[in-house]
């Protein structure tokens, strides 16, 4: 509904309530709300809960797009609560709902913990020995490289907005992907290829079909596509170089030439 009657009309909000620990089902519970107030989305939570109802369940933390903790559908439309601010919605009734692709525990807080297990297999850290007496310097060059990826706030929006996640839960997806591809890319980087190699399947920088939903959503201008295409290029290289690598020496598991190979015979045609 476009907000075209002034101001003065009240909005709508519209809240997804439930609760895990309870045999209820979901359901829509509704609040009123004075329009034309210059506030955020999570400004409004706040002051419904306060105001309203105490028991609506929603994270928040930095109320300055920085925690990511406040990450959630608004209006069909994912986003930061703290960011979105409801003069900018243009209409009177806003919806508000969990971020999808993660289960619910309470109302608008949901379960991150699948997002921090597949974010701590890529071994989110530099594995790099940096000190002694001189600084660990880096070019502009090889900065840009990492560069949107280190402003991840890893507030999950990408996830939620991702196709293959919601019909493959084992995916690994673009969050902690685009990180292991700002590691591997890190000059200063010195890990082995395990990381790399564990992500070579399926669920992993193969799943992804390139539908870019998480570009749209990412609130910090990272492209996790980008990640996930760097790290495929950077699997290719890798199985080339081991089939190289092969083809140098005699494999260990060889069967020794015969010293007098049978001889070939033509075959008359
Ligand atoms: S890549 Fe963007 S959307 Fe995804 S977790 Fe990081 S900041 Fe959030
Ligand atoms: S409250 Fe921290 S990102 Fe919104």
């Amino acid at each position: 509904m476009s907000l075209k009657s002034g101001p003065t009309e009240g909005l709508q909000f519209e809240v997804f309530r439930y609760d895990a620990s309870r045999d209820e089902p979901p359901r829509i519970d509704r609040y009123d709300f004075p329009a034309g107030e210059n506030i955020s989305v999570l400004e409004a939570l706040l002051r419904i809960r306060d105001e309203q109802d105490p028991t609506l369940a929603f994270r928040y933390a930095c109320r300055g797009a920085v925690c990511g903790s406040c990450a959630m559908s608004i209006n069909g439309r994912l986003g930061l609560a703290c960011r979105v601010q409801l003069r900018h919605l243009h209409a009177r009734r806003i919806v508000i709902e969990p971020l999808p692709n993660f289960e619910v525990v309470k109302d608008l807080v949901v379960d991150m913990d699948p997002f921090w297990e597949k974010y701590e297999r890529v071994q989110p850290w530099l594995h790099a020995t940096i000190g002694g007496d001189k600084e660990s310097r880096m070019s502009d060059a090889q900065l840009s490289k990492i560069d949107q990826y280190v402003n991840c706030i890893l507030c999950g929006l990408c996830m939620g907005a991702c196709p293959v996640l919601a019909s493959n839960p084992a995916f690994t997806g673009p969050a902690a992907l685009s990180k292991l591809y700002r590691f591997l890319e890190d000059a200063r980087e010195d890990r082995s290829t395990e990381t790399l190699e564990a992500e070579d399947r399926h669920e992993g920088a193969w799943g992804c079909h390139t539908i870019t939903r998480c570009i749209a959503a990412c609130p910090k201008g990272v492209r996790p596509t980008d990640g996930i295409e760097g790290l495929r290029r950077k699997l290719i290289k890798h199985r080339l170089k081991k089939v190289a690598s092969l083809g140098r020496g005699p494999r260990p598991d060889a069967q020794p030439v015969p010293a007098e190979a049978p001889q070939r015979r033509e075959v008359p045609t």
